[in-house]
């Protein structure tokens, strides 16, 4: 099946109160293990690269490897970059083939955030591109866009910006936040705020950005095996599913990826520290990226059987 936009994807799963997987990916194996997990759940999904994966797979690459998914895949599936941080590369990424981009203009000053999700909307809609926006601050930093302090999304400013944009999805800040470390004290998610901008809102896709759980079993292998990633945290998974049945449709996870891969590597060479055929070791960490997928799809987002 061809690449599809999320348009039909999240309609339905808006209405049937469950969130599709938005996977970030850097190379084959993550591709694979990502495709496989969707395959055995029949989940729809979307596979989402960031400028950095970019930069470090090269855009070709990453598309193409994305076709050759699809020649052996049934699957509805979206490919979507990952906080574009400008118009440029936004272009770039809808000229190459990508059925959905995002916008990250969330940095920049309310107007000129309007400004720049207007620009990347015309182009996008002109070629049939669905367009993802963000509204509010998500700590963390990726690539190109940093933010220092988390900022909830106020409800009516994001009413305001998706009728003066027209963009298509909105990215929103509600306490989630990139990356391995997101609690130091109690985990928790703003529900009223989000309750608030369904409600304002009606029908309207939400997108979850920093929802790894962090699973725990990944974080003490790491560190069993000489990795140092202490005190690393997540969202609860309670707390995403029920995000997932309140107007969010799409939840982002790169670090749980990450965690998957890297603990069974670190497994593999603690135990084998005579090896070093590359395909020893990433085999195992794709099944781990598959597992763990696996997991998300059927506990977490609620999509499997969906596709
Ligand atoms: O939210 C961003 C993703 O985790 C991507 O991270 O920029 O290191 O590829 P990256
Ligand atoms: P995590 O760091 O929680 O996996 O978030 C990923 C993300 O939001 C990608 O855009
Ligand atoms: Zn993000």
């Amino acid at each position: 099946m061809p690449l599809t936009d999320p348009k039909s994807m999240f309609e339905k799963a808006y209405k049937e109160g469950y969130a599709v997987g938005a996977f970030n990916v850097n190379n084959m194996e993550i591709i694979q293990g990502i495709m496989e997990a969707g395959a055995a759940e029949k989940a729809p999904l979307i596979l989402q690269v960031s400028a950095g994966a970019r930069k470090y797979a090269g855009q070709n690459y990453i598309v193409k490897l994305m076709e050759a998914a699809l020649l052996e895949s049934d699957l509805p599936v979206v490919l979507h970059l990952d906080h574009g941080p400008d118009f440029e590369l936004c272009k770039t990424c809808i000229d190459g083939g990508f059925t959905s981009v995002m916008i990250d203009g969330s940095h920049l000053h309310f107007e000129d955030n309007i400004a720049v999700t207007k620009k990347v909307v015309h182009y996008a809609h002109e070629r049939g591109v669905w367009v993802e926006a963000e509204l509010g601050r998500i700590e963390g930093v990726e690539d190109d866009v940093a933010a220092e302090k988390t900022i909830y999304t106020d409800p009516d400013q994001a009413k305001e910006f998706v009728e003066r944009t027209g963009c298509d999805s909105l990215a929103i800040a509600i306490g989630t936040s990139h990356g391995a470390y997101k609690f130091k004290g109690d985990a928790k998610l703003d529900f009223p705020r989000l309750e608030t901008i369904t409600k304002i809102m009606p029908d309207y896709p939400l997108v979850l950005h920093g929802s790894s759980s962090v699973p725990q079993e990944f974080v003490e292998m790491c560190n069993k095996y000489g990795g140092q990633v202490g005190g690393a945290r997540g969202i609860p998974e309670d707390l995403l599913r029920k995000a997932a049945t309140s107007g969010v449709c799409k939840i982002n996870i790169d670090t749980d990826i990450r965690l998957a891969m890297t603990a069974s590597i670190r497994k593999h060479f603690a135990e084998h520290p005579e090896d070093f055929d590359p395909r020893t070791y990433l085999k195992p960490a794709r099944e781990a990226v598959k597992g763990m997928v696996r997991h998300k799809i059927r506990n977490v987002l609620g999509c499997a059987g969906k596709a």
